[in-house]
């Protein structure tokens, strides 16, 4: 039973620690519901489904195209390893970033998105 109980203990914390490592150890925070979503990130939500929704999921890690997108601005780093700061993700919505392609955004629409990031 001792035994047993050790192994299954060690087998948590190896199934574990990749997780911690990514997240610090914190456990993912669940999305905003979108009956909260104030009206800057109900827009952002309309521009995600127009031009990011083709290649990521918003409310799963699991990637699509893309890496899955839920909980990217509270993570420590961003699949490439650069921190989530609103000044990358533009970056990289903006001019693309590897295989996925630029998105040509005016700044109403780019303050709306980022917030909408934000909820996820
Ligand atoms: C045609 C498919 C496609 C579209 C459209 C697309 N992406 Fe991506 N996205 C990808 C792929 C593929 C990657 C992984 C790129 C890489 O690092 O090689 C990626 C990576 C990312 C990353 C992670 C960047 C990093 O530094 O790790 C973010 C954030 C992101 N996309 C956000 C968005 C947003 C927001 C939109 C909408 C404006 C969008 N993407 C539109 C395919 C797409």
């Amino acid at each position: 039973m001792r035994i047993r109980f050790s192994s299954l203990l060690f087998a948590l914390l190896v199934c574990a620690a990749p997780f911690v490592a990514i997240t610090g150890c914190k456990s993912l925070p669940p999305s905003k519901p979108s009956s909260e979503w104030t009206p800057e990130e109900a827009r952002g939500a309309a521009v995600f489904q127009q031009a990011c929704a083709k290649c990521h999921y918003p409310t799963s890690t699991h990637g699509l195209h893309g890496p899955g997108l839920q909980a990217i601005t509270k993570v420590r780093a961003m699949p490439s390893g650069a921190p989530p700061t609103d000044e990358r993700l533009s970056a990289v919505i903006l001019h693309g970033h590897g295989t996925m392609p630029g998105t040509a955004l005016d700044d109403q629409q780019m303050r709306d998105l980022l917030a909408y990031l934000h909820s996820l």
